[in-house]
């Protein structure tokens, strides 16, 4: 069997998830690895015991070889690193958000389509077990016509700093970190429809607050406590068939509690995705609550990497049309782009 030969392109935290869930696939062998930290790029290759090691991903995509990388580095490292993985002939699975903006994505959809290679954007949320779950009763009409949904995902204290609370490398605060999932999960539930207008806030009041003391708290790899993004963002969106959307984010915010949560409402019922599956509806003139039983490690951060890599690998061996192709990063970028502007404008804006 000819073995998918692939490259890991940023050894930082997430494509530790990468690695090892190709590295459990029979049909992939991992032959290069690239960082621009030289020490942390070679402790990586000992680790996986993964043969090439470079500190410059152009040097690394000019090996024949491989036949598809993991864009997994900073935000702004996703566009230029695709486009020239592109260019070199490999397909391409690169980490959300797909772009620091919209123009940028649709460069990158470009390439794809210029060289018949296939990007696929890292929604991996969209492989849970629970958005299969929803999706599923969705798609079999169980919920009827879904015109309103909520999601939101604060954090009271949740600012990682580095790069990630750096706009010039991130693009963003909570808004493009983790808004890009939430957003992304409400889209891909109800079918994918275009968003048409945008009102939004974004808030930097609170800043990142290091000084807190008594909580466990996350730091990037490369932690520094600058920061120009913004900790809380709030946004109102339409969709073309109908929907609306009410969306609130925080990296840090004065509330009692850290929440996650995605509920859809249609006419026939209404679930909620998170925190945990539950569908509402009324049976016998009663209201009815109803939760799927599943095994509770198909919940797990872990589970939803392994069928990302699985199912992009199948695209690349095998042809199996791309669950997460490029375009929906696209999308998703023009609704962030929209947040920001309206934030900016204090202005409803119009997505043409
Ligand atoms: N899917 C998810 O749920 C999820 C979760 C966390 C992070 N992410 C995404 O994954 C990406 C990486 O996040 P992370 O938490 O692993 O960050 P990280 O800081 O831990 O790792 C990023 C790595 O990329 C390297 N890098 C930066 N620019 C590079 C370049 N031009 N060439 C080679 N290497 C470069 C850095 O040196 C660092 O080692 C981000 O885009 C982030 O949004 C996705």
């Amino acid at each position: 069997m000819n073995k998918i030969k692939v490259g890991i392109i940023g050894t930082g935290s997430i494509s530790n998830f990468h690695t090892t869930s190709y590295q459990a696939l029979d049909n992939v062998e991992i032959v290069a690895v690239c960082d621009i930290n030289k020490e942390r790029v070679e402790e990586y290759s000992k680790k996986y015991n993964i043969p090439k090691v470079f500190t410059d991903y152009n040097e690394m995509l000019k090996m024949e070889e491989i036949d598809a990388v993991s864009v997994t580095t900073w935000n702004n490292g996703h566009g230029p690193i695709a486009i020239a993985a592109l260019n070199a002939g490999k397909h391409v699975l690169c980490e959300k958000p797909l772009a620091l903006n919209a123009k940028e994505a649709e460069d990158m959809v470009e390439a794809a389509k210029k060289n018949n290679k296939l990007l696929m954007v890292g929604f991996v949320r969209r492989f849970g077990e629970n958005t299969k779950i929803v999706k599923e009763a969705i798609d079999n009409g169980e919920l009827g016509n879904i015109y309103y949904a909520k999601t939101g995902c604060i954090r009271r204290w949740g600012n990682p700093g580095g790069w990630f609370s750096d706009k010039s490398r991130s693009g963003g605060g909570p808004v493009i970190d983790l808004g890009v999932h939430m957003i992304d999960l409400v889209r891909y539930l109800t079918g994918k429809p275009k968003a048409v207008s945008v009102t939004a806030s974004t808030f930097n009041h609170l800043g990142m607050m290091p000084e807190i003391k008594g909580i466990n708290k996350y730091y990037s790899a490369d932690y520094s406590t600058f920061n120009d993004v913004e900790d809380c963002a709030t946004a109102l969106i339409k969709f073309d068939n109908g929907l609306t959307l009410f969306f609130e984010t925080s990296w840090v915010l004065h509330t009692k509690k850290d929440e996650l949560y995605l509920n859809v409402f249609g006419d026939k019922a209404g679930a909620q995705m998170e925190p945990a599956v539950e569908f509402y509806k009324s049976k016998n003139n009663y209201f009815t609550d109803a939760a799927p039983v599943v095994d509770p490690a198909k919940f797990s951060f872990e589970y939803n990497f392994q069928e990302e890599i699985k199912h992009f690998i199948d695209c690349v061996a095998n042809g199996t049309p791309c669950l997460n192709p490029g375009e929906d990063g696209v999308e998703l970028m023009k609704i962030l782009d929209a947040i920001y502007e309206s934030s900016k404008t204090g202005h409803e804006v119009i997505i043409k």
